[in-house]
């Protein structure tokens, strides 16, 4: 390993992030009440140019006015190549206070888009006296956005967690689907006359979970847009979770059980990552790097990955 430590990313629970258009007031309340980690109130696709404005002003007294409770609260502003973006900042900005935790930043293409946005906040949040600074997250949804993924990691300190999204991606890279992640029907091998399916998302996944390992930023996955199929959400949700990424998004409340349930280590895992920490601190009191747990090899790199589950346990209890 390299003599720089991996910085460790924020401790929070980010099993779900939550999205709601800021056109539709009469679902914030519901999306405070949710079991969501993460709320993201949307003033960029999701709302209809006639509505900017108005979606502005229903987010700015939303949240200004409703209890988010402990939840993180985030704004997803638009991108900066709409004229939306500046007005989104400054109003956010000098329009709230400290309850609002985070903006999003979304088609993220460079490290300078975040310089830009950076420098906008910074000297708003010196003329407003704001204590706290706000945090960025950003979306990887461009060709661009994934090519540049490493020095976006580290452009800001205000940076905390970066999402893929799947459905502007797949347009930037000119992929043939309209599917917004999951499995994709002709993305297969064949094996005789047996399909076996692959993964198109996998290596935009882990270039964006190892930028954000290496900048202590967290990795998440972003929409699943059939909010009727549970079983393809939980399977898209598993690879993720294996991949090193904490949690994804609802564009539904339908999907919010099953990120938890997917981001939530079980009870097994929990046992069995406390099992093997054991049977290493038995092995470590004799002078032993290695031993065996359950007919298997466990060493001391075992012990960073068994901690990585009692950590994000732990995390999520609170
Ligand atoms: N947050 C909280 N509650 C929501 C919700 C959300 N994002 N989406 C729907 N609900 C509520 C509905 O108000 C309804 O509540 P009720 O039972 O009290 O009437 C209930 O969940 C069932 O909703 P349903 O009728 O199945 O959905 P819909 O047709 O009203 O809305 C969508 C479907 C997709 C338009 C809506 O879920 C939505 O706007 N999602 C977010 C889209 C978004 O933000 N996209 C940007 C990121 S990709
Ligand atoms: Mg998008």
């Amino acid at each position: 390993m390299s003599f720089r430590l991996q910085p460790t990313p924020p401790a929070r629970p980010n099993r779900c992030q939550l999205f709601g258009p800021g056109s539709n007031v009469k679902l914030f309340a519901k999306m405070a009440a949710s079991a969501a980690d993460v709320i993201n109130l949307d003033l960029e696709d999701s709302v209809s140019q006639s509505d900017k404005d108005s979606a502005r002003a229903n987010v700015i007294e939303a949240v200004n006015t409703i209890d988010w409770n402990t939840k993180t609260l985030s704004v997803r502003i638009n991108s900066l190549d709409t004229p939306y973006w500046y007005r989104d900042v400054v109003d956010l900005l000098e329009q709230t206070g400290d309850r609002l935790d985070q903006i999003m930043i979304p088609k993220v293409g460079c490290a300078a888009d975040i310089y830009a946005v950076d420098a906008l906040v910074t000297a708003i949040e010196r003329a407003k006296g704001r204590t706290t600074p706000i945090n960025f997250e950003v979306i990887i949804e461009s060709a661009a956005g994934l090519v540049n993924v490493n020095e976006i990691a580290a452009a800001s300190p205000r940076m905390v967690a970066m999402s893929l999204g799947a459905a502007d991606f797949a347009a930037s890279m000119g992929m043939q689907t309209t599917g917004i992640g999951g499995t994709q029907e002709n993305y297969y091998m064949l094996h005789g006359e047996t399909r076996h399916y692959s993964d198109p998302w996998h290596w935009a996944q882990t270039a964006i979970v190892s930028a954000c390992r290496t900048h202590g930023i967290l990795p998440v996955d972003g929409p699943f847009g059939d909010f009727s199929d549970d079983e393809g959400y939980r399977a898209q949700a598993r690879r993720s979770a294996t991949l090193g990424m904490v949690g994804k998004w609802a564009i539904h409340p339908k999907q919010i059980g099953l990120a938890n349930e997917v981001f939530t280590p079980s009870e097994e895992a929990v046992a069995e990552a406390r099992e093997i920490l054991a049977a290493m601190a038995q092995a470590t009191a004799k002078g032993e790097g290695a031993t065996v747990y359950k007919g298997r090899l466990v060493d001391i790199a075992s012990i960073k990955q068994a901690e990585v589950i009692v950590k994000q346990s732990e995390l999520i209890a609170g």
